[in-house]
């Protein structure tokens, strides 16, 4: 038996960084009782130019048979025509929404090493430890209706925040429940002064925290939330938001770990899988980065860690993902940089490179068989 591993490399830089962690995720597995049998599919823009789709039905039936997904970014300039019938982000927003991946879960951190890489200010980001959970499948990105149209005065279009009660509490009570494992403080975004969705939204946090009684709860609202972030980051813990301000706020918060390039995540539904665990889709917060695309100079460490929190979340290998994590610390420890992190000139590592030193860091690691 083997678990079944569905791989998205997507466009831009996603296969090149998801190329490294797929090396990284076999080494890192080689010894374990059950092994990793890796499938790809496309998905996004090239699923678009060669299937005339973003989410081709056979990728859409591997997504449902499988045990885990690993994914790199869809996207890029060559899709963007306002016009056009399907998108690639319209594949990722199917996939996440057909497999009832409501929860994302982002984790930031700082890395001592790293702290210089974050134009902030040291005493501001030094020991930073939060994991933001951002609602996945409903909210402004799914609400109908949501379309393009003609009216009166000309063009017009709409876009609808939506949300159940249901869809409120599972991804609040997933956040509560997480907060009760680490530093028991949740606080819970939105715009409850402006959209009736937040006060829903809060209604609900607030109903659910007298049955977190142990976990220190609090209601910010969006817009100051984005600035507490950056000015007091140690202050928070579990933040659960809305899907599109947690989509951007995570962006927000890559700048206190250093950058886009180091954060993973892992988006989980409610339905197990053969492990037993929850079925996710592991893929980094970053997108497909056109600007950088081609040139070997992504940085593969987001990638990497979604493979190690798809070993953790979703298939159980808590050892073998606590390797990689080690890997990479070891590797940033001993002073390699890809360009996003402030590596300059010569002396910057290119992706494939950095992947190669996690790898010889792991098999350093790693006891013999
Ligand atoms: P982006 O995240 O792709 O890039 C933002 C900036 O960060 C760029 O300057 C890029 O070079 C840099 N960057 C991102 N990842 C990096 C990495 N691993 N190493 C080094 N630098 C990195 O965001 P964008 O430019 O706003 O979007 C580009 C495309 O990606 C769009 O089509 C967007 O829809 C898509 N996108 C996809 C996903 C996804 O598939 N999950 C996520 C975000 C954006
Ligand atoms: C992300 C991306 C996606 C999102 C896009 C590409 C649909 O920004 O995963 O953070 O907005 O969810
Ligand atoms: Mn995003």
């Amino acid at each position: 038996m083997s678990y079944k591993i569905l791989v998205l490399r997507g466009d831009g830089i996603g296969p090149e960084v998801v190329g490294e962690a797929l090396q990284v995720l076999k080494i890192a597995t080689r010894d374990a009782s059950i092994g990793l049998d890796f499938k790809d599919a496309p998905v996004g823009g090239h699923a678009i130019d060669s299937f005339g789709t973003s989410l081709p039905d056979q990728t859409l039936k591997l997504a449902k048979e499988c045990d885990a997904i690993l994914m790199g970014a869809v996207g890029g300039p060559k899709w963007d025509n306002p016009q056009a019938p399907d998108r690639p982000e319209r594949g990722l927003l199917a996939l996440r929404k057909e497999l009832g991946l409501f929860a994302n879960v982002r984790p930031v951190k700082t890395v001592k090493e790293l702290i210089a890489a974050s134009p902030l200010k040291p005493e501001i980001i030094n020991g930073v430890d939060l994991v933001v959970i951002r609602e996945l499948t409903g909210g402004i990105y799914y609400g109908k209706p949501s379309e393009r149209r003609s009216g009166a005065a000309g063009r017009e279009a709409v876009d609808t925040c939506f949300y159940t009660e249901a869809e409120v509490a599972r991804v609040l009570r997933y956040g509560f429940e997480l907060a009760r494992e680490r530093r028991k403080r949740l606080t819970s975004v939105d715009k409850a002064n402006v959209m009736a969705s937040s006060r829903l939204w809060r209604e609900i946090a607030t109903e659910l925290s007298a049955e977190f009684k142990d976990v220190a709860f609090e209601n910010q609202l969006v817009d100051s939330m984005s600035m507490h972030l950056i000015r007091r980051p140690r202050d928070f813990d579990v933040i659960v938001a809305e899907n599109m301000f947690g989509d951007i706020l995570t962006d927000e918060a890559s700048v206190l770990a250093g950058s886009m390039g180091l954060l993973p995540s892992a988006s989980l539904g409610e339905e197990l899988n053969t492990a037993g665990l929850r079925v996710g889709l592991f893929e980094p917060i970053h997108g497909s980065a056109p600007d950088i695309a081609g040139r070997d100079e992504a940085n593969p460490l987001a990638a990497i860690l979604s493979g190690a929190m798809m070993l953790e979340h979703s298939l159980g290998m808590k050892a073998e993902a606590e390797q990689i994590v080690q890997a990479v610390e070891a590797v940033v420890h001993a002073g390699h940089r890809t360009r996003d992190l402030g590596g300059l000139g010569q002396r910057a590592v290119g992706c494939i490179a950095m992947g190669r030193l996690v790898r010889e860091r792991l098999e350093s690691q790693m006891p013999d068989a």
